[in-house]
């Protein structure tokens, strides 16, 4: 191939791969390959510069910036650090440093982080804003967000800190809490994120910030700038920033000669497997900020720093086939069948493909041999195909147009990567997973009715949806097979037990798209009913905390069925909790109870929509302009001038945050 060919398509595939990261937060394409693939076009570049291009993803370092944000120019550009997958180029970068500086000198070893990377601005000991990385240039100002996340300090401890100093650091979802927003987001057959660096850069940029909240985000801080910062060495400074009141990883070693290097490095390969949160490789810097300032920055990383990233660990097997499958709201999910392969100390047989995208930027063919990963992931995924070993191609993978259970034609909404069946009422895996759901624990809790005997009972044709559960009788239950007296007496009494399962769960177990179990708890809090539910509009749900346009449209789709109508009259008729459960009004507290609360000006304790999140739980109503009906101002920093006046004019009383917190008796 001519290095011109060569070179553009690097670029192309690149630019792609940047993209999907980037832009969809799906990667396409593991770190090693995308460091690879630069590298090697970087060198191409290098001998032909007359082909250099001013878009070529060389010249850039990607970029998250989400127009959604305001825009903000770094004060300090937000450089990367040069990539090392060898020991040897960890050795290279040592001697590279020891000739520059011909001096003694010390390097502070670190873990890497896999998280999203922040910038943070104190005055005074406050922080003041929160940049994302953008394009390293200018970033997006994320501070409501931020200040939800619990160890990153509003305020600082102590008096020692410079007066003005950033602070940069890795923003990070722990493992526990990735796993546990997957398992509901699958629940809800959401599109699951691939690993915790995704679920961490997309809670970032969600516009409302109390859902930021409720994902209990945590950083590790690693990186001090400013004019008077307190100590000369890097290591030194970071203890002090500890005292402030930041976290700072304890996995932090000065080291002095090479070898102490490679055991900090060999030590963590392993150890980091059990941390709480995701790591990729080690960061090595040079202590001295004399010498660092000495060494100075390349175009794009500095001198004085290099990552050495892990290995993802990785296993090729042959793919055989691709099954789809049907889940509960009728999204088709395909997964590739494999030739059973050790990876990471499990063996993998199956890999999620996501959709038809991922499929399509694969380029997969039956009887390919494809690379598997699992990384950072749970889920081990497909990270591309070994062309080198594909002689005979087999058939091309395409998404199928019919539904592999009912045959139906699969429908795309626009938007959307995944392929639906629209036959809700008559596809039997949605109708199966339907009644599971409807049985499950945590939705009406019907414990002596298995995953099985559902089935069994659907099959049979004698159970079709939920309310055919509740006209089930004894004896054709003990008549069924691997089912007795005894059990079929107790599937009957959970059914009756049911009946006292609160609202909330109730509406949950109905399986609406996108409404999880809190969710559910919101809308059963704020509407009391499923009447008052099924009559509400979209501008009535948005109201809602936590649902949007998207939950809300689903929603009203859900009752403007005559099927979903008729079959919550019958649930009704059965004797289900069609009505907030007294437990969860008496959650509701009345410190609030028929006052009308403007929310006004800037906050440091919280953000403005946990300040509206508040007021809603404890039974006040948030309104956005000054009127003879408003109770109080929440007054914040920089209230406006014509509501101050106005407040002024009808009497209003204002209520600090210190205040309002009190009320509630929250301090
Ligand atoms: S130092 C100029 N230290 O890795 C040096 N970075 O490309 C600034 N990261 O964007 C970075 N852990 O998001 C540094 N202990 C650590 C880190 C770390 C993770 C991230 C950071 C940066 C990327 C390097």
């Amino acid at each position: 191939m001519s290095p011109e060919k060569e070179i553009e398509e690097l670029r192309l595939e690149l630019n792609r791969a940047n993209y999907d990261y980037y832009v969809l937060s799906s990667p396409t394409m593991s770190d090693f390959d995308y460091d690879s693939k630069l590298k090697h076009l970087q060198e191409l570049e290098d001998a032909y510069p007359e082909l250099l291009d001013e878009t070529s993803p060389t010249q850039r370092v990607g970029s998250d910036i989400n127009r959604n944000f305001k825009q903000e120019i770094h004060r300090y550009p937000m450089l990367s650090l040069g990539n090392t997958y060898s020991e040897e180029e960890v050795r290279d970068f040592y001697e590279r440093t020891r000739k520059a500086l011909n001096e003694p000198f010390c390097i502070v070893c670190e873990l890497k982080f896999d998280g999203t990377s922040i910038a943070l601005t104190y005055e005074n000991g406050r922080l003041v804003k929160a940049l994302t990385r953008g394009d390293g240039e200018k970033g997006d100002n994320v501070t409501d967000n931020v200040k939800t996340i619990k160890s990153i300090p509003l305020i600082l401890f102590g008096k020692d800190y410079p007066e003005e100093f950033e602070i940069r650091g890795e923003i990070l979802m722990p493992w526990e809490v990735f796993e546990a927003l997957n398992r509901e987001r699958e629940e809800q057959e959401e599109p699951l994120f691939a690993n915790p660096r995704n679920a961490a850069s997309g809670t970032l940029k969600q516009q409302n910030s109390s859902i930021v909240a409720s994902r209990k985000l945590d950083s590790y801080l690693y990186y001090l700038l400013g004019e008077h910062l307190p100590c000369e060495g890097h290591y030194e400074n970071l203890r002090q920033a500890e005292k402030w009141g930041f976290r700072i990883s304890d996995a932090m070693k000065k080291c002095n000669t090479i070898e102490e290097i490679f055991e900090f490095i060999h030590y963590w390969d392993t150890a980091r497997k059990n941390l709480p949160v995701a790591t990729d490789g080690i960061v090595l810097k040079v202590n001295s900020l004399l010498q660092q300032k000495n060494l100075g920055y390349t175009a794009k990383s500095p001198r004085w720093a290099i990552a050495y990233k892990f290995q993802a660990e990785r296993a090729t097997t042959r793919l055989n086939s691709v099954s789809f499958q049907v889940g509960r709201t009728g999204a088709v999910t395909p997964v590739a069948n494999l030739d059973p392969v050790q990876l990471s100390g499990t063996v993998v047989k199956r890999a999620s493909l996501h959709n038809d995208d991922v499929i399509q930027s694969l380029d997969l063919h039956i009887g390919d041999q494809v690379f598997v990963e699992k990384g950072g992931e749970i889920i081990p995924k497909i990270v591309g195909v070994d062309l080198s070993a594909r002689f005979m191609v087999g058939d091309k993978v395409s998404f199928i147009k019919k539904c592999p259970e009912c045959s139906s034609e699969l429908i795309r909404f626009e938007g959307e990567a995944a392929h639906y069946c629209p036959n809700q009422s008559d596809c039997p895996p949605q109708i199966k997973s339907r009644l599971e759901h409807f049985i499950h624990r945590k939705a009406m809790n019907i414990d002596g009715l298995g995953t099985e005997t559902v089935d069994t009972l659907f099959k049979a044709g004698i159970v079709h949806d939920p309310a055919d559960l509740y006209h089930l009788n004894g004896r054709t239950l003990a008549n069924m097979e691997r089912l007795g007296e005894k059990s079929a007496g107790n599937i009957l009494k959970s059914l009756r037990n049911s009946k006292s399962v609160p609202f909330e769960r109730v509406l949950f177990a109905l399986g609406i798209r996108f409404v999880g179990e809190t969710v559910a708890k919101k809308l059963a809090r704020s509407l009391h009913s499923m009447d008052a539910i099924a009559a509400a509009t979209v501008e009535d749900l948005v109201q809602v905390e936590e649902v949007g346009v998207k939950i809300a449209e689903s929603v009203v789709g859900y009752f403007a069925s005559e099927t979903n109508r008729k079959l919550i009259s019958r649930l009704k008729e059965v004797g289900l909790q069609m009505e907030i459960s007294p437990e969860l009004m008496a959650e509701k507290g009345n410190a609030l109870s028929g006052k009308t609360i403007v929310i006004s000006g800037t906050f440091s304790m919280h953000s403005r929509d946990e300040y509206k999140a508040m007021i809603e739980k404890n039974g006040g109503k948030n309104s956005g302009s000054v009127s003879s009906k408003t109770s109080f101002i929440l007054a914040g920093e920089n209230m406006g001038p014509a509501k101050l006046e106005k407040a002024a004019a009808l009497g209003i009383e204002l209520y600090d945050e210190e205040k309002f917190l009190e009320l509630l008796n929250i301090t």
